[in-house]
């Protein structure tokens, strides 16, 4: 049987009267219509067709999302691999997700579907018993390169003390911040455009967080800066929370702009599947995409050894796809857990319920879900912010500007600056959220505000820029659980958060609201803020209000994470050994989110990226 490559996409982005970008070979082109915005992008289907069905490979990778198609591109580099994914590409599916400035069209947690992503899986919560019972949508792309092809690109990594930790927990001393940090710098281009406004230049990268000879995923200080944050970097000093060289080089103590996952040259997102994909296939390696597919289960030989996937097309089709070494699992934090289960690996109690044969009887699987939350608090301020965008004139300009040089706002994710603290005032905290703390390593903070804006546009149109200052809760203690409600992959798992679970994360919410104030009270803001504090508005002042308004407004930052957690095999709880090896079972891996011990503080996209890069090693060296 001869194994054929399809859908190689090598995208190029010819822009009006912008250099060319990089060398298409002759393909399809196709155009797309982005709004105002007209692309050209040339899809190179070298060979187009079905892919071999029943076909075996080395290795079969579930998921081409972020970590999926990351570990399919390094096994590729010396194996013949294969990757199953339920979704296509999003340039033809959701092609404004290319643009840096679009993401926050996808972040809705609306229930009404015409809010959701062309990409989106659809995903429902359970009802919300921290929130009154409701249910939100939680976003989730169904698409090549995984949520990395809507997300909101801030690339940044946890503390020294996280990865020390994850160390720790799996007796694996690879974890250890000075080994695990070569993996970071492995999957990066990086850039800093020179071009910035003086006050957000940006200062030396702490050493070898960026190396010369990284990875094919661009990771930029784009050319343009969010104006108020330069604002917010000096309110922040002013109040004892200073500026720090960056966030690559394991400390989050400080405040700074962030680079995000995007090509400066080009003004476009790099998704998995624009920088790990591409480059694989760009490099002739053996990787063969099964996009517009299903896996529905993973089939297990007597001895236990992971052997082929069940895959389902949207055609109707049905088939096995099979690994002679291994399958990796990267179907995300909510379906890795559910394929699992779904296949007979997970608690036996959930899998009886559905006539699954147990296969390995596993108490973790979908158990200890970490999330992070934010809420966004507005002031009205005198310099450009995304409100301006509302303007149809405005946006008409700034699109015939992006098509000459993609270098203005719409190049940037204009959430672009990030500062990092352990709460200062504890007083605000009880004993038991104290010692609930205390049990985060010593450089692990607790809250992260988010200098940027996000969609105001349900504000009155008085002013016509605002700022939204947004606190996260990195240090969550709240965990939710992943479950099923049949035995199909084609029923979305039950997926429970558990948001506001504890005092703690509700404490520490009220308490980031008010630092907040400290900072937008600072005189260095003073001549940037066009008047009073908007949302909440300076009416909401007790803990209950603040509360309340916090709970009502809040959203996920959609880092879903650790459902299939790693842990020592005497740990019942765990899921996968320090290698992302299930246990119970061989020949399976997980390697994305879910798979993590802890979630890291800011965003997890790095250590994704990192982690794939350190299995599909782990793996090549035979381990
Ligand atoms: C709106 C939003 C904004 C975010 N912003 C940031 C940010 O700025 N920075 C950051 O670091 N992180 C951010 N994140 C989080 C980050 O994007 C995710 O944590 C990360 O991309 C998840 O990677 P993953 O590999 O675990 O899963 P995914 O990237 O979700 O990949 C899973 C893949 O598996 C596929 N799949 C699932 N089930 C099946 C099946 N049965 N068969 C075939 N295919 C299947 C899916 O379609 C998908 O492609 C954001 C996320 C969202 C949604
Ligand atoms: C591009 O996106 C727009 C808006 O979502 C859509 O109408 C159009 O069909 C898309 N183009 C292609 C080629 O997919
Ligand atoms: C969830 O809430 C909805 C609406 O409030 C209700 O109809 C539904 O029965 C609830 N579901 C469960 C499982 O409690
Ligand atoms: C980094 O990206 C730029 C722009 O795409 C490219 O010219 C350069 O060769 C890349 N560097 C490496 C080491 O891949
Ligand atoms: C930094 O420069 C930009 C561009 O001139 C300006 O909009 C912004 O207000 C400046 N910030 C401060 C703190 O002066
Ligand atoms: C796979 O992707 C190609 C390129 O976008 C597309 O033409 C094809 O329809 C996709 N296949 C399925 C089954 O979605
Ligand atoms: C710390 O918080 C307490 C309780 O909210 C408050 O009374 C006190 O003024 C705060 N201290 C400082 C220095 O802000
Ligand atoms: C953060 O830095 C400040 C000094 O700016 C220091 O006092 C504090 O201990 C640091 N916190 C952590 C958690 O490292
Ligand atoms: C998930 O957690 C909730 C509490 O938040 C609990 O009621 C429920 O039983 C748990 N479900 C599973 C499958 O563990």
């Amino acid at each position: 049987m001869v194994s054929r490559t399809i859908c190689n996409a090598l995208l190029a982005t010819t822009f009006v009267g912008l250099k060319a970008v990089s060398a298409v070979p002759l393909g399809v082109d196709v155009d797309l219509d982005l709004g105002l915005l007209d692309i050209d992008i040339a899809i190179n289907v070298a060979t187009i067709g079905t892919p071999d069905k029943e076909a075996e490979y080395d290795y079969v990778v579930v998921g081409g999302g972020t970590g999926g198609l990351a570990v399919a591109a390094r096994l590729s580099e010396k194996f013949n691999v294969a990757v199953i994914e339920a979704g296509s590409y999003y340039e033809t599916v959701n092609n404004q997700s290319t643009v840096p400035e679009y993401f926050e069209k996808f972040i809705s947690m609306k229930l009404d579907k015409s809010t959701w992503a062309p990409t989106d899986w659809g995903f429902t919560t359970t009802n919300q018993t921290a929130l009154g019972g409701q249910e939100y949508h939680y976003s989730r792309a169904k698409t090549l390169g995984g949520c990395s092809a809507y997300n909101a690109m801030l690339y940044q990594r946890g503390t020294a003390g996280t990865y020390d930790e994850w160390a720790d927990m799996l007796d694996d001393e690879d974890y250890k911040w000075d080994k695990f940090e070569p993996y970071f710098a492995k999957s990066v281009n990086y850039s800093v455009s020179a071009e910035r406004f003086a006050n957000s230049s940006i200062p030396a990268q702490e050493e070898g967080a960026f190396t010369a000879t990284g990875g094919p995923l661009h990771v930029a200080y784009p050319e343009y800066a969010t104006p108020f944050g330069s604002w917010t970097k000096l309110a922040m000093a002013e109040v004892g929370l200073e500026e720090q060289p960056g966030f690559g080089g394991g400390v989050l103590n400080g405040s700074q702009f962030c680079p995000q996952t995007a090509n400066p040259y080009t003004g476009e997102r790099d998704s998995s599947q624009t920088s790990f994909l591409n480059a694989a296939v760009a490099a002739g390696q053996s990787i063969t995409v099964y996009n517009g597919t299903m896996a529905q289960k993973i089939n297990f030989n007597s001895g236990k050894k992971a052997v082929s996937v069940t895959v389902s097309t949207s055609g109707g089709a049905s088939y096995k796809i099979s690994a002679k070494h291994e399958i990796v699992v990267s179907a995300g934090a909510f379906q890795s857990p559910q394929l699992l289960m779904v296949s007979g690996v997970g608690p036996a109690a959930t899998l009886k319920e559905f006539d699954i044969p147990v296969i390995s009887d596993l108490a973790g699987v979908g158990q200890n879900m970490w999330d992070h939350i934010f809420y966004g608090m507005v002031w009205p301020v005198a310099m450009e912010t995304r409100q301006r965008l509302l303007e149809p004139a405005y946006l008409e300009e700034k699109v015939a500007e992006y098509h000459v040089s993609p270098t203005n706002i719409l190049s940037s994710n204009v959430f672009d600056f990030l500062a990092w603290e352990k709460l200062q005032n504890r007083t605000q905290l009880s004993a038991s959220s104290l010692a609930e703390l205390a049990k985060f390593p010593a450089d692990w903070p607790e809250l992260e505000y988010i200098s940027g804006s996000l969609d105001n546009s349900a504000l009155p149109s008085t002013y016509r820029d605002y700022t939204t200052m947004i606190p996260a809760l990195v240090a969550p203690t709240s965990r939710g659980n992943i479950s099923i409600s049949s035995a199909s992959m084609d029923d979305q798992p039950l997926i429970n958060p558990n948001w506001f679970g504890t005092q703690t994360d509700r404490e520490l919410a009220v308490a980031s609201l008010k630092r907040v104030r400290e900072f937008m009270a600072t005189d260095a803001v003073q001549g940037a803020l066009l008047g009073e504090e908007i949302a909440p508005g300076v009416a909401v002042q007790s803990d209950e209000d603040i509360l309340a308004y916090i709970e009502g407004s809040f959203s996920t930052v959609f880092h879903a994470a650790c459902t299939c957690a790693m842990g020592l095999k005497t740990d019942p709880m765990a899921v996968l050994d320090s290698k992302a090896r299930v246990y119970g079972v061989t020949g399976l891996r997980v390697v994305d989110s879910s798979a993590f011990p802890t979630l890291p503080p800011g965003h997890p996209m790095s250590t994704i990226y990192a982690l794939a890069e350190k299995i599909a090693d782990d793996i090549k060296n035979g381990c």
